[in-house]
């Protein structure tokens, strides 16, 4: 994992932080805090996950890299948050680990403000129709093995919730997928 994210997954993680274009940023899963030397230096950025542990080691690593953040305790599937907060949420590695994905990025759009941004960094191992047929095929065993559900389909995900999927960009063959999405508007 740690050559992966050496050789990868930093590339990709400042690419999706390259395309968030606002001031009050929103993380979902923070887990330790692998995206914060990307975070924009004058963003307003609220960060949250539901494991105490990771939120700790998140802490530290927010004082080490000197990294300003509001750490918070927070289930993705029901985000303590009003309505129409946030210009932007970001989420990386995110929805293979929630429980109940859709409920997650419904979410999502509902703390959202009309016409912000949601940018998710995902992998998708359906995009090799042998490689998606073996995992899904051991998806059972990988889930009490490691918690995640590595057969989910993101960009199938986000279409279930009211955000409209502007952009997908595939990495390493379509394997992981950078996604970008928007909030409608009142108007549209
Ligand atoms: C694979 S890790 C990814 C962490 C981080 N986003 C990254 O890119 O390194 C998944 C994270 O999701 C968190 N998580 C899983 N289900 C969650 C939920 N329902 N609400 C909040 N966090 C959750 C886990 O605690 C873990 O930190």
């Amino acid at each position: 994992m740690a050559l992966i994210e050496r050789f990868s997954l930093r590339k990709w993680r400042a690419l999706l932080w390259s395309k968030v274009e606002s001031s009050s940023i929103l993380g979902i899963a923070v887990g330790t805090g692998k995206n914060f030397p990307y975070y924009p230096a004058d963003a307003e950025i609220t960060a949250v996950d539901f494991s105490e542990k990771m939120l700790e080691r998140a802490k530290d690593r927010a004082k080490k890299q000197k990294v300003k953040v509001r750490l918070q305790q927070m289930d993705v599937q029901n985000l303590d948050f009003a309505d129409n907060t946030f210009d932007t949420v970001a989420a990386t590695f995110v929805f293979c680990s929630i429980p109940d994905q859709v409920r997650g990025i419904r979410e999502v759009e509902r703390v959202c403000k009309p016409g912000g941004k949601a940018v998710l960094l995902e992998q998708d191992l359906s995009a090799n129709r042998i490689l998606g047929w073996l995992v899904n095929l051991a998806n059972p065993l990988l889930v009490r093995m490691t918690g995640a559900n590595f057969n989910r389909r993101p960009v199938d995900t986000v279409a279930k919730s009211g955000l409209t999927v502007e952009q997908v960009t595939n990495l390493r063959l379509g394997l992981f997928k950078l996604i970008e999405a928007r909030k409608r508007t009142h108007l549209s």
